[in-house]
């Protein structure tokens, strides 16, 4: 079988500019697939100069010759997609409807999965901090099998009412018990908004299996755009602080509905620093004025968190959380090699490390851990267990750098920040082909030689 698939994978948790490069790896793609998730993600991708923030659709929408497919493997708020697919209209992208494709095996998140999440995270002494789309709920009823699809959506109206009964009855008694009648699904009610959506998305539901198959047989660029990242993993990830999907390369795959032999080339995402929203362990977390939840702190000036918050502008694409920001931490990467099959990595935000090393006058990278009074070089499988978030141990560059519009390659760039890219690929084992320089989908140092 030919190989003509890139997968994007996230090798954190979230937002390390995943968007941007599954929109660049487009622009000679042919065929675009959302494979994990539904509108938790928030994908930055720029086109002609405006940001967008994309929830659902590939970003590779904005390549005209592209079809976005939304696999089988995502859970799909339709009120969110049909937003969005005006939102692209809007901003003049041709074709949209028809080249977006949503294979009528995907899950529908209705509003009852966002009440069930808003309830689960309220009853929980611990909440994971979920973006409230209702994911996990959603994917809980996948796997009980009492899930709505897209393709349930083009039912008649009789058995429509029908699905939705089965689905809601425990769910009911749920929110009655807990006081949230204003919760209780009216089957008719729903039905009717379903049916109206369904008769709005009927002509990209399908069954996306010949696409594929004939992009592959006609060896056609195609591109995975994983959401999510390997930490939120629910498998791999730092349980139970992790998303409802399979955000890791395999996961993607299968969600995508591709199969393994077509992979080519699996493209890890990372940025210079890093960042976390809602709550689970970050071992190189620095402080903050203002957490995540908005609860102000004590505050005389900056902390390093804050300053990183600022000028990597890290405030969630979905929730507008402030985001949890800390150092590079490349032990990570080390363990995401193998379990996401990474052959290259990308590093964005290079500009704004280096603007953060002139503010502080250092920039830190994480090499290793203190862990149960050992030394370890790996991401510890039993954090939870041992109630001990591993203790970073940094290499420190002194200074900052500058990278403006001329730099265009490797050679270009400052010394400090060669420095800072080789003690990645030497902490994880991953070259770093990719270096991301500024926000556009073209602010990329490609290193051709890598
Ligand atoms: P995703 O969820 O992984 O797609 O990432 P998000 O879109 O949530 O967050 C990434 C943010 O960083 C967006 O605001 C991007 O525009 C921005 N970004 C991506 N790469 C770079 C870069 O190399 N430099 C700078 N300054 N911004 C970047
Ligand atoms: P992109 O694709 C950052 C996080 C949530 C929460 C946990 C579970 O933009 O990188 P969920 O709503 O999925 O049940 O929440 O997972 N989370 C993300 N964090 N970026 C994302 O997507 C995320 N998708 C989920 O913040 O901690
Ligand atoms: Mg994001």
């Amino acid at each position: 079988m030919d190989k003509c698939v890139t997968v994007i994978v996230g090798t954190k948790w979230g937002d390390e500019g995943k968007g941007k490069i599954a929109a660049r790896e487009a622009k000679d793609a042919n065929l675009v697939i959302r494979a994990t998730g539904g509108a938790n993600a928030g994908h930055t991708v720029i086109y002609k100069g405006t940001k967008l923030a994309l929830h659902l659709v590939p970003g590779g929408i904005v390549y005209s010759q592209t079809t976005c497919i939304i696999g089988p493997g995502t859970v799909v708020d339709p009120d969110v997609l049909c937003s969005e697919i005006t939102m692209l209209e809007n901003c003049g992208i041709p074709d949209v409807k028809n080249r977006l494709k949503i294979s009528g095996r995907t899950h529908v998140i209705l509003p009852y999965h966002k009440d069930l999440d808003e309830l689960h995270e309220k009853m929980k002494e611990h909440p994971v901090g979920t973006t409230k789309r209702g994911i996990g709920p959603c994917y809980s009823d996948k796997d009980n099998r009492i899930g709505i699809r897209m393709y349930d959506l083009l039912f008649p109206k009789a058995e429509l009412k029908k699905k939705i009964t089965e689905a809601t009855k425990l769910h009911n008694q749920a929110f009655q018990k807990n006081g949230m009648n204003e919760c209780i699904v009216d089957v008719n009610n729903l039905a009717n908004h379903c049916q109206s959506i369904g008769l709005k998305l009927k002509p990209c539901i399908t069954d996306i299996a010949p696409i594929i198959t004939d992009n592959i047989l006609n060896r056609k660029k195609i591109v995975v755009e994983g959401a999510q990242a390997f930490r939120l993993d629910l498998d791999h990830g730092d349980y139970p602080m992790v998303t409802s999907s399979n955000p890791v390369t395999a996961g993607t795959l299968c969600g995508a509905a591709l199969p393994p032999q077509a992979l080519k080339t699996v493209i890890g995402i990372d940025k210079a620093y890093n960042s976390r929203v809602g709550n689970g362990p970050f071992p190189t977390e620095l402080p903050v004025s203002i957490d995540s939840n908005g609860n102000v702190m004590e505050y005389t000036k900056p902390l390093e968190g804050d300053i990183i918050r600022e000028l990597g502008h890290e405030y969630g694409t979905t929730t507008k959380r402030p985001r949890r920001c800390g150092w590079m931490d490349a032990v990570i990467l080390r363990s995401a090699k193998y379990t996401c099959g990474i052959d290259y990595l990308c590093i964005n935000h290079l500009d704004t490390l280096g603007e953060i090393g002139n503010r502080i006058g250092y920039v830190k990278i994480c090499v290793g851990y203190s862990y149960q009074g050992n030394i370890i070089h790996f991401y510890p499988d039993n954090i939870e267990l041992t109630h001990e978030v591993p203790k970073p141990i940094y290499k420190t560059l002194n200074g900052g750098w500058t990278i403006d519009s001329s730099c265009k390659t490797y050679d270009d760039l400052p010394e400090l920040a060669k420095k800072f890219v080789k003690i990645i690929e030497e902490t994880s084992n991953i070259p770093v082909k990719y270096l991301g320089t500024g926000p556009a989908n073209d602010d990329l140092i490609v290193r051709e030689d890598v």
